[in-house]
């Protein structure tokens, strides 16, 4: 009901008498009277004169699920939004949905976090309304061992969506770092629960620095807003994110890994490079030449020995 009263009040942007508005939505005056109230609370700003009606005057920079829905162009990705002023991580909430059976697409979306957590156990700092913090519920026919490929995914459609909407050019440190400028503006976190071989569902968890003002950043990392020098839509970057989301996930789900790995390598600065990788196994070194099928890296020593790496953390050399 909300979504369909900012709808009609958006389209109208001048009064739109009470009788209408009650009409159109087949509710009564009295009823009507108390999502308009609803919405204030909510930070909407709607004016009330009599003879008149209502009229929208502003609408509030948050994450509302039913503002996400309106102009959303995904037909499964983020049509289920469970939204949370506060939340712990929405790692932790999408986690318990898949479990409990939540269906794919469905999206956990924080104002902030306050346990926000990335790779290796570090913290995602998560300042309220700034910046984009979700988890998405996906459940690929995929086997385990190519699961990685959807952090590469991920990556992939961020940055499509950043170029599409700001033209701004981002790039990909393997596996799940996003940078500008050589500075981190957002992180991907794949958990994965699976079953043998066989991917149960996987919670990607995005952060994404967006409104963020340069004081509040921690060293080395940066926001859309300190590039763009201007206030973000949070919204029509996580609907665009989404949308990207979907048109590779549908790829994928269609012709394979080959065609994100190609689209991947185009954002990649990790390729090329010397690097140092620490996992929980091993410390390797070398030249990062190139990513496998499945999303890997591929290094090779100094000793010209290829090997794989499927998790860790790069330091990029030189
Ligand atoms: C990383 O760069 O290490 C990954 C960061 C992932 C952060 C996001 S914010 C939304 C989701 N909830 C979390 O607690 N973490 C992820």
């Amino acid at each position: 009901m909300e979504e369909k009263i900012i709808e009609l009040l958006k389209d109208k942007q001048e009064y739109l008498s009470g009788e209408e508005l009650s009409g159109t939505l087949k509710v009564s005056r009295q009823a009507l009277w108390k999502h308009i109230n609803f919405l204030r609370e909510l930070g909407y700003d709607i004016a009330a004169v009599p003879h008149l009606g209502y009229r929208l005057i502003s609408v509030p920079d948050r994450l509302y699920d039913f503002q996400v829905y309106q102009g959303l162009k995904t037909k499964s990705l983020g049509r289920k939004i469970i939204y949370f002023d506060s939340l712990s991580s929405t790692m932790d909430m999408a986690t318990q949905l898949a479990l409990k059976g939540a269906k794919e697409g469905t999206v956990v979306l924080a104002e902030t976090q306050t346990k926000g957590r990335g790779r290796l156990g570090r913290i995602w700092y998560s300042p309220k309304y700034k910046g984009l913090y979700f988890s998405l519920i996906l459940r690929p026919k995929i086997s385990l061992d190519k699961a990685s490929i959807i952090t590469l995914l991920v990556g992939v459609s961020i940055c499509e969506a950043i170029k599409e909407l700001l033209g701004l050019d981002l790039q990909i440190k393997w596996p799940n770092d996003i940078l500008m400028y050589n500075k981190k503006l957002g992180g991907i976190l794949t958990e994965i629960k699976a079953e043998v071989d066989e991917v149960n569902f996987i919670i990607i968890g995005v952060g994404l620095n967006v409104n963020n003002d340069s004081k509040s950043l921690i060293s080395g990392s940066t926001s859309l807003k300190e590039n763009k020098n201007e206030q973000l839509s949070r919204l029509n970057i996580l609907q665009e994110v989404l949308y990207r989301l979907e048109v590779n996930y549908q790829i994928l789900e269609k012709n394979g890994t080959k065609p994100i790995i190609d689209k991947w390598r185009q954002y990649a600065i990790t390729l090329g490079r010397r690097v140092k990788v620490y996992s929980h196994k091993e410390h390797l070194e070398g030249e990062a030449f190139d990513i496998d099928s499945d999303g890997g890296l591929l290094i090779r020593n100094d000793s010209g020995i290829t090997q794989k790496v499927i998790a860790g953390d790069v330091v990029h050399c030189r």
